[in-house]
């Protein structure tokens, strides 16, 4: 079973399948890039890094609700410099690449090590169609030695959004090596809260990373943190975070 075979397979049994509704509730962001969005969450096949046009799998994106979210917090931040990790067809890069033209301000990074072989490109033929190649960055590795590698630079991101391998220890990783490069008054997002993984490990962000506090947002589906201050626990620091909260 390939990578969308899997996803597609985990989202029937757990009943979520999120095929895109073919009426699409309006998206509040400015062209071309609300109707890239309108044209991907309406379910139209998109044209991948070949030009060629492949269906989407109906289940592989940010929902509407967290692609607003990411937009409008861009919107209100200004950040100078925006990290994804899991690019795929791009629904949250599209939003992400909104705000920067919006801003004028921002340069967005992507890590997915399966965009081409998986989702075809779609996500980096979306940069291109809309122009933004010279505010993106796509990097073609997983997220560990990617992100380690933005640390070994010293580089730092004032907005991350987490939305790639989604098993527990991934995750806690991907937010484990996110929050090096996360200045205070940065933010860090997980996408995909009707996992348990995923809520396993804000159960352990809200519990143990006191330098992160819980930002509220308009949906469920994902938990959002600012940094607030230095991560200044002891080396044997632990608090049972087995409630997930
Ligand atoms: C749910 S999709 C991302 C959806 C995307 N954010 C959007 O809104 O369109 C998850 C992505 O994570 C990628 N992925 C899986 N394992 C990864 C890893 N170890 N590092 C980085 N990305 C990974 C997959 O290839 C897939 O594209």
């Amino acid at each position: 079973m390939n990578l969308r075979e899997s996803m597609r397979a985990m989202n029937r049994l757990v009943g979520r399948d999120r095929n895109p509704a073919p009426a699409v509730a309006p998206i509040d962001i400015p062209e071309p890039f609300g109707a890239r969005l309108v044209s991907m969450f309406s379910g139209e096949p998109q044209v991948g890094e070949d030009g060629r046009a492949y269906p989407l799998d109906g289940v592989t994106s940010a929902t509407q609700p967290t692609c607003m979210w990411l937009y409008q917090l861009c919107l209100e931040e200004r950040p100078k410099k925006t990290l994804e990790v899991g690019l795929a067809y791009g629904f949250s890069t599209v939003s992400f690449l909104a705000a920067i033209a919006r801003n004028n301000i921002g340069h967005h990074t992507a890590v997915d090590p399966f965009e081409r072989s998986a989702w075809h490109g779609i996500g980096l033929a979306n940069v291109r169609t809309l122009g933004m190649e010279e505010k993106f960055r796509f990097v073609d590795a997983k997220s560990v030695p990617a992100l380690a590698n933005f640390g070994e630079a010293g580089e730092r991101f004032d907005v991350i959004f987490i939305d790639g391998n989604h098993r527990f220890d991934d995750a806690l990783v991907d937010f484990t090596l996110g929050s090096e490069l996360c200045p205070q008054g940065g933010y860090i997002a997980l996408d995909d809260m009707w996992l348990p993984s995923i809520r396993k490990v804000v159960a352990f962000i809200r519990t143990n990373r006191k330098d992160f506090v819980s930002v509220e947002t308009p949906t469920a589906n994902i938990a959002a943190f600012r940094r607030v201050g230095l991560d200044g626990r002891s080396w044997n620091h632990f608090e049972d975070f087995t409630t997930v909260r």
